[in-house]
């Protein structure tokens, strides 16, 4: 089939990738000239495990094209994507503009019929709105041209995106009309073989069905904080109730690893939106909002700790940062906890030698060039003089570190874990002081 999808970020790349892959042709439009070149020439705007071969294989067999010319891109798709960012705005709604602005461009070139799918993550009545415009450009044209506007949401994770996509657990799909379903079950014939992932409902039920989705993963993590925060007081380990909990069915292993908080380009955006969204409509979102108090007070985490060791001023002190990414596998520091640790220790005067495997060209783009920033080669050229490492991300090659290098660079052996990635005890016996996230007794153990 022909596709086009407009805006080349996250979601709309892989998509269109995978799609090509299997066969579709793709035209992805994006207003970003450089981009455009830059994904012609091969390279590819982001971090993704499998992206760029991907890309590069459909781009040269002719099935992914990239484009800044929105006309070329309307006449080819009878499928429209709408894949955009949709950022917070001041009050935390989420933003439109892009989206809309999509919608007048296809609306202002298109002369046969389109079905216009939003890709993006975008609140409850949005289909509506994008219909209304679209409706009032083919107006001012005097055209008469039919279209459907479908939600389609997309679940992907950063870090693993190409395979989510590949191969999604569900494929949801709003809209009520019975032809865009068979197009539906066309388009994703191909992911959709060993049982029927595809979920057809109403278009605003498929809008919520993505915050919905978000938000109760958001919900699981901050639930597991608190426990966190509680096992902590009452000296017990929030990694033994993790397996407890887990272990039944109902609760599942997935999503319930406390941490330094959530972070990232989904979930503190779309609880924020659902919350404005709930607001709006004169509907109090209690677990909502509490969901989002405890994430911003386990950004904290990590530096309260650090004050609970060395005091509330820590001038001349240097902290050794592994991990700048807000998970692993991926270079996107939006929303990362280490944001928020940085922050506070450069405000407490203290200076921050940190190492990311990925991110660090976007911790240099973020923060610049500054006297208490140094990003360093490896891991363990952080550790040299600093007074204490500190880890924010749990990426592989921090799970199991030379200790005897770590106590010997370190001015004192003290560890502050935001991803619970080493035994207290084990700790303990390698003399660490160790402050882990809701281990109880770990840090009265580990410093006697
Ligand atoms: C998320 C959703 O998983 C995905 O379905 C949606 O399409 C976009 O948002 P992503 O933001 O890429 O994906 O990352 P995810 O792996 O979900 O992690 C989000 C954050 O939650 C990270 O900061 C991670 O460290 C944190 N997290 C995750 C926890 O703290 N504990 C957990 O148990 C799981």
């Amino acid at each position: 089939m022909r596709v086009t999808v407009f805006g080349i970020g996250y979601v709309g790349l892989v998509q269109a990738a995978v799609l090509a892959q299997v066969g579709h042709t793709v035209v992805c439009v994006d207003v970003d000239e450089k981009k455009v070149d830059d994904l012609k020439s091969g390279i590819i705007p982001i971090y993704e495990p499998g992206l760029t071969a991907l890309v590069q294989e459909n781009y040269e067999q002719g099935r992914l094209e990239f484009t800044t010319d929105a006309k070329r891109g309307i006449e080819h798709g009878e499928l429209q994507f709408i894949a955009v960012g949709t950022p917070p705005d001041e009050n935390g709604s989420a933003d439109l503009q892009y989206v809309l602005s999509v919608a007048t461009t296809i609306a202002t070139h298109m002369d046969s019929y389109k079905v216009i799918v939003n890709k993006s993550t975008v609140p409850v009545g949005t289909a509506d709105k994008v219909k209304a415009t679209v409706t009032a450009v083919l107006a001012e044209r005097g055209l008469q041209a039919k279209f459907d506007v479908v939600s389609n949401p997309e679940f992907l994770k950063e870090g693993a995106a190409v395979a989510d996509c590949s191969k999604p657990d569900r494929i949801v799909v709003g809209t009520d009309n019975t032809e865009v379903q068979e197009l539906f079950r066309e388009l994703y014939a191909p992911f959709n073989r060993n049982h029927d992932k595809l979920i057809f409902m109403d278009v605003r039920s498929s809008e919520l069905t993505k915050y919905a989705a978000n938000c109760m993963l958001a919900t699981k993590i901050s639930f597991m904080n608190e426990m966190a925060n509680l096992a902590e007081r009452l000296g017990a380990d929030i990694e033994n109730v993790r397996k407890g909990i887990g272990s039944d069915p109902r609760i599942g292993y997935h999503f319930i690893y406390p941490g330094a908080g959530y972070g990232g380009s989904c979930f503190p955006k779309d609880v924020q939106a659902l919350i404005r969204t709930s607001q709006e409509i004169g509907y109090q979102p209690e677990i909502l909002e509490a969901v989002e108090n405890v994430n911003m007070r386990q950004k904290n985490k990590l530096f309260e700790n650090i004050v609970k060791h060395f005091g509330n001023d820590l001038s001349g002190k240097q902290f050794a940062v592994w991990g700048l990414s807000f998970k692993p596998n991926t270079d996107d520091m939006r929303e990362a906890s280490s944001r928020v640790l940085m922050q506070s220790l450069w405000a407490a005067g203290a200076k921050v030698k940190a190492y990311d495997p990925e991110a660090m060209n976007e911790c240099q783009r973020i923060f610049g060039d500054r006297d208490d920033l140094m990003l360093m080669g490896t891991k363990e050229a952080c550790l040299k003089g600093s007074d204490a490492l500190v880890i924010c991300t749990e990426w592989n090659q921090f799970r199991a570190p030379d200790f005897d290098v770590l106590s010997e660079s370190l001015n004192h052996p003290v560890i502050v874990d935001g991803r619970n990635l080493f035994a207290p005890e084990i700790m303990n016996r390698r003399g660490f002081t160790y402050y882990a996230i809701g281990r109880g007794d770990s840090v009265e153990k580990c410093s006697t």
